[in-house]
């Protein structure tokens, strides 16, 4: 976590200031933090102390290379939802035998370039296996298993249960029998019930389930039970993830397991955000101030196409003053973007310190499905990364679009 520490009323972020950070890269700016994704990390990979136990990290939550190295020199895996994604993990290092690819609904083509990269695959349903099998026989192959009942922040999260995720416990001796029509190994299965729990009590029933199942399967060798991991966006309102309780009820449920078959397969998981989120931050300037039937609009340069969760999920992100320390005086203020639809909020009624046009402010927690989720809606140029290295020194890791990004794929 940034420690936000203040000098002189200014927010500071290893060596620099916020105003020399916009001044040096512009605004709105990405910041990640090395040293707080380092120590998510660590604190993943020590969840489960079994030597049979992998942390892979979910890019999709940001795939920004720089950071995907770092996850790399932490000693995670990788997993991969589309050639994109895998086309980045190597760049920042990752071997073929460290990336796992999670496939859903994915065309021939795509599944043709991982086999031909002898990447490890995963599929989503028995008519994929179907295709799968068919252009690889004699491969390895994983299942996505749906084990029935799923959580998260919001539906469009929940990725178990009636959802158009994995193959139903009873589609399994199918896949099987599919897999073996092909001469291909069926080794694997996989989860994921939805992102963000903040208590482990809505992940051990779903791994229960999975390990209930997999106990009827001798030929399974990997057991992943996704990821989903919360942090607290609000740190006034929710608690951390009990990452020490969880990781005690966890490693007995997988030694009793592995007692009661005598089996030692590899068990995995999959974190995306809880590696990320924290470490990123968005630094925006405001632009404009404005009273509206009575609201403080705080008009700034982030808008829902750079930062989609408040808009799309309603999701809560704490906004910080970052020129401005003086708690004396504040006021309660909605913080808006400059997209041109009513529901490019980043925070409603707010109570912050007095704030003018040209200041900055900090938008928490944005490390994870923020930069990721991105877009150029409004013909705008997405934003530059800067990481601020364990030195203190802020190092540029994605440059900020140009106008020419905006046409380059364009005939006219
Ligand atoms: N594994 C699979 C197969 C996934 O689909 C996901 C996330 C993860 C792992 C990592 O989940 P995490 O640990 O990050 O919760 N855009 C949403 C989150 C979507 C998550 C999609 N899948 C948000 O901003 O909250």
């Amino acid at each position: 976590m940034y420690p936000l520490d203040r000098e002189k009323g200014e927010l500071q972020f290893g060596k620099s200031s916020a105003t020399e950070l916009i001044e040096q890269f512009g605004s709105p700016l990405y910041l990640y933090d090395e040293e707080t994704m380092r120590a998510r990390c660590r604190e993943m990979k020590n969840l489960c102390s079994l030597p049979n136990f992998r942390v892979y990290y979910s890019a999709k939550a940001n795939t920004s290379i720089a950071l995907l190295k770092i996850a790399r020199q932490e000693g995670l895996h990788v997993d991969a939802m589309t050639v994109g994604e895998i086309y980045q993990e190597k760049l920042a290092g990752f071997t073929k035998e460290e990336i796992l690819f999670l496939s859903n609904n994915v065309q021939p083509q795509h599944f043709q370039e991982v086999i031909d990269q002898d990447i490890l695959v995963c599929i989503d349903s028995l008519s994929q296996l179907e295709t799968y099998c068919a252009l690889a026989p004699g491969k390895e192959v994983y299942i996505r298993v749906n084990p029935g009942k799923g959580a998260g922040h919001h539906e469009k999260v929940i990725t178990a249960g009636k959802v158009k995720f994995g193959i139903e416990p009873d589609g399994i001796p199918e896949a099987f029998e599919i897999a073996k029509k092909h001469s291909c190994r069926l080794t694997g299965f996989q989860m994921h019930i939805g992102s963000l729990f903040l208590q482990g009590e809505e992940f051990t029933p779903a791994i229960q389930t999975m390990l209930d199942i997999a106990k009827q399967y001798p030929q399974i060798e990997y057991i992943d039970f996704g990821g989903g991991f919360g942090i607290p966006y609000d740190r006034e309102q929710e608690q951390p993830f009990p990452l020490e309780k969880f990781s005690e009820t966890f490693t007995s449920l997988l030694t009793n397991w592995m007692e009661e078959t005598g089996r030692k397969p590899i068990f995995a998981i999959e974190p995306g955000r809880f590696l990320v989120a924290e470490a990123g931050s968005c630094l925006i300037q405001v632009q404009a101030t404005k009273v509206n039937s009575g609201i403080k609009f705080i008009g700034t340069d982030l808008g829902f196409n750079f930062l989609l969760r408040p808009e799309f999920y309603g999701s809560y992100h704490e906004i910080i003053h970052a020129t401005n320390g003086d708690n004396s005086q504040k006021e309660v203020v909605t913080v808006v973007g400059n997209v041109c639809e009513s529901g490019d909020h980043l925070g409603k009624d707010r109570e912050l310190p007095l704030i003018q046009e040209q200041d900055l402010l900090l938008i928490r927690d944005t490390g994870a499905y923020g930069f990721s989720m991105a877009s150029n809606y409004n013909s705008m140029m997405r934003p530059a990364e800067v990481l601020i290295q364990s030195d203190g020194k802020a190092r540029l890791i994605r440059k900020r679009e140009t106008i020419e990004t905006l046409v380059n794929n364009q005939i006219f």
